[in-house]
């Protein structure tokens, strides 16, 4: 699978390397707004082609897959154009600005039958099978409460302090902790509450969230851009606790008895960077005649854009997007 990499930024960089790394996936193209910038990136990472645009990208024959590396507020309008264009795409979290995009976007790629995938990578993960497995068999009894943290010192970053960019915690770091709630809970959400700091600009920089599903299990979880959060998720049962080390690229599962003691401490496989499973999910998906991958199917990534519109109304982070 011939990936080409749209964007230049901190995560094109760990998809290059993780590609590196990989077997029948390959980093065949970058794509930037500026053909200096494709360069440089395309010689750093011993890729073969450089676009000084995204559409030239868009438009090789070559290219089995783009992956949109760009901030969330230009994930819409490249990702519109690859599916016209016919192009499977796996497009980085938050997968849109909103739920009016992320829709507008599902409906264009079920209408043209084109592969469509969000790149958020916990969901493509081994660990997700081993912690439903651990729950399955009633390791832990039945689940009531899970606590998950998920925080980054990130200074003024502009993509977490503009609203033109999408900014806020929530879309950049409160995402993996409602993924991990959605995970390892059944059925719909039955109440979902939160309560933000913002920055001078508006948008959220803290965040706390209660969610009720309609298994019974009550979940509260942290996001910050402004601390260094453990990044601990907690699953609690009525017999023993599961505890995943980070909730952003978990490395080890604990399990826990009743009284708190200690069980055993599982390993996750060995891995390139962890971002190289939805590379694979993305391949085997398309290489199955699929338009989305098993793993994170696209109702599900519309379902979570709409809790993410709804705090936003309820704590007052507008983007440009929204009007
Ligand atoms: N999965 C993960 O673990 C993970 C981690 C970090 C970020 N992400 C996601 O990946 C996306 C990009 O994040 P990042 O940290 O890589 O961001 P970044 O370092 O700021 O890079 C974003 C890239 O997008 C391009 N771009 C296009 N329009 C832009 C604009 N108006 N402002 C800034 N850049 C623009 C730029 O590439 P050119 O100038 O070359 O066109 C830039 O290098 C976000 O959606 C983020 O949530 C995911």
């Amino acid at each position: 699978m011939r990936v080409g990499i749209i964007g230049t930024g901190w995560i094109a960089e760990k998809a290059a390397i993780t590609l590196q790394g990989m077997e029948k996936c390959e980093a065949y193209a970058v794509g930037s707004r500026t053909s200096e910038k494709a360069e440089s990136f395309a010689e750093k990472w011993g890729i073969p082609k450089s676009y000084g645009s995204y559409g030239e990208l868009i438009r090789d024959p070559e290219v089995d897959l783009v992956y949109v590396a760009t901030p969330h507020s230009h994930h819409y309008d490249v990702t519109r154009e690859a599916l016209l264009s016919g192009k499977p795409c796996l497009v980085e979290k938050a997968f849109m600005a909103n739920y009016r995009q992320a829709k507008e976007i599902v409906d264009l790629a079920r209408e043209r039958g084109v592969f469509l995938a969000e790149a958020i990578w916990t969901r493509y993960q081994p660990v997700v099978g081993m912690v439903r497995n651990l729950i399955a068999e009633g390791r832990i009894g039945k689940p009531q409460m899970i606590t998950a943290t998920l925080g980054y010192s990130m200074g003024e970053k502009p993509r977490i302090m503009r609203a033109d960019l999408c900014g806020g915690a929530l879309l950049d770091l409160g995402v993996y902790a409602l993924n991990f709630v959605r995970m390892f809970t059944t059925g719909d959400v039955s109440m979902i509450d939160g309560h933000c700091v913002k920055s001078y600009t508006g948008m959220d920089l803290t965040n706390a969230i209660t969610i009720i599903t309609a298994d019974g299990v009550l979940s509260n979880v942290q996001s910050s851009a402004r601390c260094v959060g453990d990044n601990i998720g907690v699953i609690a049962g009525t017999e023993g606790n599961l505890i995943v080390d980070n909730i952003n690229n978990p490395q080890k599962i604990t399990v826990n008895t009743r009284d708190r003691v200690h069980v055993e401490d599982i390993q996750v496989p060995r891995q390139i960077t962890g971002y190289e499973y939805q590379f694979y999910a993305c391949r085997e998906a398309i290489a199955e005649g699929l338009t989305e991958p098993r793993e994170m199917p696209l109702d599900e990534t519309l379902y979570i854009m709409r809790l993410m519109d709804g705090l936003r109304k309820k704590w007052g982070v507008r983007y440009p997007m929204d009007d």
